[in-house]
């Protein structure tokens, strides 16, 4: 029997117990799950092991040996792509036949295709949240060195964040990295982007039944416009003189506001008057995911991670111990113990299969809404029954 050559990374399944002597669109049975995918060329499957899902994609040895190492040095500059976790050969084939190579991915939970955002022939309401999101990805990608050369929305997976959309890297079969990306290949990047989009509005419009007039086929342009502004916040160094050091303070808050980690910051002289320039280099759109990790060790996406932070100050503020040094620690244990464990607990078993912790903030929100509406706080207990009444409503898109 044909054996295959495989390269598993660390914490996964060494996948031996699939049938590699065949293709895999002939796989039956036994692992094999169902799973909503983006329009693509290559055969995928999906696999069910008992800690996660598997994505398996065959394509030609160099192209899957293209795309395992590029994710794999991407998995270390960016949460922005799937994670993976093989890499396969079949060395009785002809390296360049299609499956003679494998790229297995870990599948990207709560994640969900495209179609699931569409309403009529576009985005309807969400349009806006996608514009974000394709922004955000894109200019998270180039930070970290990566030109992507086919981001498409059949490209990209989505997952509810909140009131935004989080959006993640798939298919990197055209990406290349580098140590810091040239504005050209930006450009570039940019405009393959916005042709993939306008094919990708004109077919929604057609399978709604819409003529081309009624496509969205700018919406790639608008995305580019965003892009730019946030490109343009992230990388406008500072020029300041020595007596206004606050406004580098100033600059770190609004970049955290928007979500990014400050990595370093560099200050140098800028030669004229005594002024320094200040170069601030940001990480991954990940300020609040990490502090409530810190905190909390809670995995929760940057949007998420900023309600339940803001939750968690205003359980503190009502019963937050501030006698001891330990007390903000107590306080914490209570709060994950008495009310996000139970709650995200409820959530499951009421809708299994849904994120929870996006549940949860849903749940903030309504209680937000019920607060402005009433002029004043609300229980949370009550309250939470009353969402749970009210059939667990989400974010309303704008
Ligand atoms: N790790 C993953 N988790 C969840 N879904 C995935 C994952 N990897 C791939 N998919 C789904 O499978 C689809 C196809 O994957 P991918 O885009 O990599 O295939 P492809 O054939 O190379 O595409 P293309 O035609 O653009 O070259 C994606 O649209 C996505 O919906
Ligand atoms: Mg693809």
């Amino acid at each position: 029997m044909a054996i295959p050559s495989l390269h598993i990374r660390p914490g996964h399944p060494d996948f031996l117990d699939l049938p590699w002597q065949l293709p895999i669109d002939e796989w039956q049975g036994g692992r094999l799950v169902d799973m909503p995918t983006g329009v693509h060329r290559h055969p995928i499957v999906f696999a069910a092991y008992n800690d996660a899902i598997y994505a398996i994609k065959e394509l030609n040895a160099g192209l899957a040996e293209h795309e395992f190492e590029t994710l794999r040095t991407l998995e270390g500059r960016t949460a922005r792509s799937a994670k993976p976790a093989g890499l396969v050969k079949r060395p009785w084939l002809d390296p360049s036949e299609e499956g003679a190579g494998a790229v297995i991915t870990r599948y990207v939970d709560y994640a969900f295709p495209y179609r699931e955002l569409i309403s009529g022939a576009g985005f309807g309401g969400r349009r806006d949240q996608m514009l974000d999101a394709f922004a955000g990805l894109l200019v998270e990608l180039h930070l970290a060195g990566c030109f992507w050369g086919d981001c498409s929305l059949s490209n990209v997976l989505y997952r509810f964040d909140a009131g935004a959309i989080e959006t993640i890297m798939v298919d990197a079969e055209t990406a290349s990295l580098y140590d810091s990306i040239s504005d050209g290949r930006r450009r570039h990047d940019l405009e393959i982007m916005e042709e993939n989009l306008a094919g990708g509005m004109a077919d929604i419009a057609a399978a709604a039944g819409e003529g081309l007039d009624q496509a969205d086929l700018e919406i790639g342009i608008d995305i580019t416009k965003r892009y730019e502004g946030l490109w343009e916040e992230l990388n406008d160094d500072l020029v300041i003189a020595p007596s206004e050091r606050y406004l580098i303070r100033r600059r770190i808050e609004r970049l955290n506001d928007l979500g990014f980690a400050v990595d370093d910051i560099d200050v140098v002289p800028d030669g004229t008057d005594n002024r320094v320039r200040i170069s601030v280099w940001v990480g991954g759109r990940a300020f609040h995911a990490n502090r409530l990790r810190e905190l909390t060790s809670i995995e929760a996406s940057e949007n998420q991670a900023r309600h339940i932070l803001s939750d968690l100050a205003r359980h503190e503020a009502r019963h937050g111990r501030f006698d001891s040094p330990a007390g903000k620690t107590v306080t914490i244990m209570q709060w994950r113990a008495e009310r996000f464990e139970p709650f995200t607990q409820r959530i499951s078993e009421l809708r299994p299969g849904f994120n929870p912790v996006q549940g949860y903030t849903d749940f903030l929100n309504y209680r937000y809404q019920r607060a402005v509406e009433a002029g004043h706080d609300v229980e949370s207990q009550a309250t939470f029954d009353a969402w749970l009444h009210a059939g667990m409503p989400g974010f309303q898109p704008q």
